[in-house]
């Protein structure tokens, strides 16, 4: 089966290995939530881009009003509604959608994040661009993003050809500099960088603002 034009195929397929995989850094993941929590407060209302079973949208849910997981894998969503009422949290809604559904509007969110999703788009510009418009006046966007075009040049070139070939969905090769870069272009200004785990394949997470007025 090939992926690149049907990405959404490959995450169907792999939806029971992916939600039966544990978290890589449990320890490192813990700090992490806990540190990303002081950016919430109870009237907040969080969209999470990927959400896949729905992980960071439970972890966070009983400190904000509500949260919408989006993401393109039906069979990942069902295996995050059973979480959701497995936990019992009846303020997460999940959506088989996209960021650039017509439906959000604009400077109604107060958080937006992508957890290891951002290097599934192609444009990361327009991503950013729709994120900003999407936040409030000093909203707040975190993500955590598989930087590979920092990393080794022959794992890269062998993903990025998986991808063109479609054995894979397609990957955007990002550096964090790419990322820093694209955020300023967007409007964002970066109030936190941090790597929460020592693993060497551990990636930074980033915390950035809109500003509170333009
Ligand atoms: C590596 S998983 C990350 C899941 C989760 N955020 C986490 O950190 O555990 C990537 C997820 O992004 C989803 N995805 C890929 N492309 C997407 C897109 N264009 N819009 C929304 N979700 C997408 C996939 O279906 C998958 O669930």
């Amino acid at each position: 089966m090939l992926f690149n034009h049907a990405p959404e195929k490959f995450w169907n397929l792999i939806s029971s290995k992916y939600a039966a995989s544990p978290i890589a850094d449990r320890s490192a993941y813990e700090t992490k939530i806990t540190r990303l929590k002081t950016y919430l407060t109870p009237d907040m209302s969080v969209l999470d881009i990927g959400c896949a079973t729905g992980t960071q949208c439970g972890d966070i849910a009983s400190n904000v009003k509500q949260v919408t997981g989006i993401d393109i894998s039906s069979k990942l969503l069902a295996i995050a509604e059973k979480r959701m009422a497995e936990r019992n949290l009846t303020n997460v809604e999940l959506l088989r959608t996209s960021i650039f559904d017509k439906t959000f509007q604009p400077g109604s969110l107060d958080v937006v994040m992508a957890f290891f999703v951002l290097h599934f788009f192609e444009d990361i510009d327009a991503v950013f661009k729709r994120v900003h418009e999407l936040l409030k006046p000093g909203g707040i966007f975190i993500s955590e993003t598989a930087c590979l075009g920092n990393k080794n040049k022959l794992m890269g070139g062998l993903l990025r050809s998986a991808g063109r070939l479609g054995l894979l969905p397609k990957i955007n090769l990002l550096t964090t500099q790419q990322l820093e870069q694209s955020l300023a272009r967007a409007g964002f200004s970066i109030v936190e960088k941090t790597r929460f785990s020592e693993r060497s394949d551990a990636e930074f997470t980033l915390v950035a603002q809109k500003a509170l007025s333009e």
